[in-house]
């Protein structure tokens, strides 16, 4: 193995005591908690997971935490209410309603009814225009994530080749936004893709969010480059005893480590670092909120 592992936990560690100190000035300075109210509609058990593990991390960071779980079955009407009673609340800075949510409900009209300003996940109409445009806006979380390891490791991203495999709108398309400012090339390709391996192969950074395991192989990696694995899939893994199972990236681990420059695992990679950087976007809105200027190294 020749990459230099991109250790996402021990950074995503470091993001949230940046986030600390800052919570703590403005506390300290201004008499100001930062809040982050957190949305959950049933009871999908990985969402629960995420939406108990947002609420501790965000209590250790110094913040407030508003956890509201609402039953699988609660009206359309009932959700929007309680989203407009969240943007007014003063005390409530940041917002976000975990997804998937219940089939009943539009997920698109839920989300475009959080304040802009709230909406910690940057998924709004408004916040995708605004860095579609490069313009302040919020930015969603896991792409930030990413968007801080890459400038980490590689210093300035100016001209280089990036792919971004997958384009939805809470990864790919955002990320693919986010290099483009960062002035890549950039280049977003997908299941349809023609010649996969060789749009890949191109890549100076390869950016996979395709949730498809070990899909990529590292004869699809340009030696020497920096490849960000967003992918987190849960397969099958009988050697370790029957019915136990192991969590792997979208990228083959091992194959792309011989050929890399640098690699983040699976896990330890990306998935802290998107917790993390909504602590920071709570923050970072927190800061607008009360025109005081923004924590430096946590926004895009
Ligand atoms: N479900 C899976 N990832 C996310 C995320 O980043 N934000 C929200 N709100 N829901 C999610």
């Amino acid at each position: 193995m020749s990459a230099t592992i991109i250790d996402g936990k021990a950074f995503a560690a470091k993001v949230r005591e940046q986030v600390a100190a800052h919570v703590a000035r403005l506390k300290d300075e201004h008499g100001i908690t930062p809040g982050l109210a957190v949305v959950l509609v049933g009871e999908d058990p990985a969402s629960e997971v995420y939406v108990r593990n947002k609420g501790k991390q965000t209590l250790e960071a110094g913040m407030n935490s508003f956890e509201h779980k609402l039953a699988a079955d609660t009206s359309e009407a009932d959700l929007l209410a309680l989203i407009d009673q969240l943007n007014t609340d003063p005390a409530v800075h940041g917002i976000l309603v975990q997804l998937p949510l219940p089939g009943h409900l539009n997920s698109d009209l839920v989300i475009n009814s959080i304040d802009p300003a709230k909406d910690v996940d940057g998924f709004h109409i408004s916040n995708v225009g605004l860095l579609g445009t490069g313009q302040k806006s919020m930015v969603p979380c896991t792409p930030l994530g990413c968007l801080m390891m890459l400038r980490d490791h590689l210093g300035s991203l100016s001209g280089l080749n990036a792919v971004v495999v997958g384009r939805s709108n809470i990864v790919g398309k955002p990320m693919a936004q986010l290099l483009l400012g960062d002035s890549c090339t950039v280049t977003i390709a997908h299941s349809r893709t023609k010649d996969l391996a060789e749009v890949c192969r191109r890549a100076d950074i390869l950016v996979a969010a395709v949730g498809r395991p070990e899909m990529i192989p590292g004869d699809w990696v340009k030696p020497g480059a920096t490849v960000i694995d967003v992918g987190i899939n849960r397969i099958p893994a009988p050697e370790k005893g029957e019915g136990k199972h192991r969590l792997v990236g979208d990228v083959e681990f091992a194959s792309a480590a011989e050929v890399a420059g640098a690699i983040t695992p699976v896990p330890g990679g990306v998935g802290p670092m998107t917790i993390a950087c909504l602590l920071a976007n709570t923050v970072t809105a927190c800061c607008r909120a009360n025109a005081l200027p923004e924590p430096e190294g946590l926004t895009a």
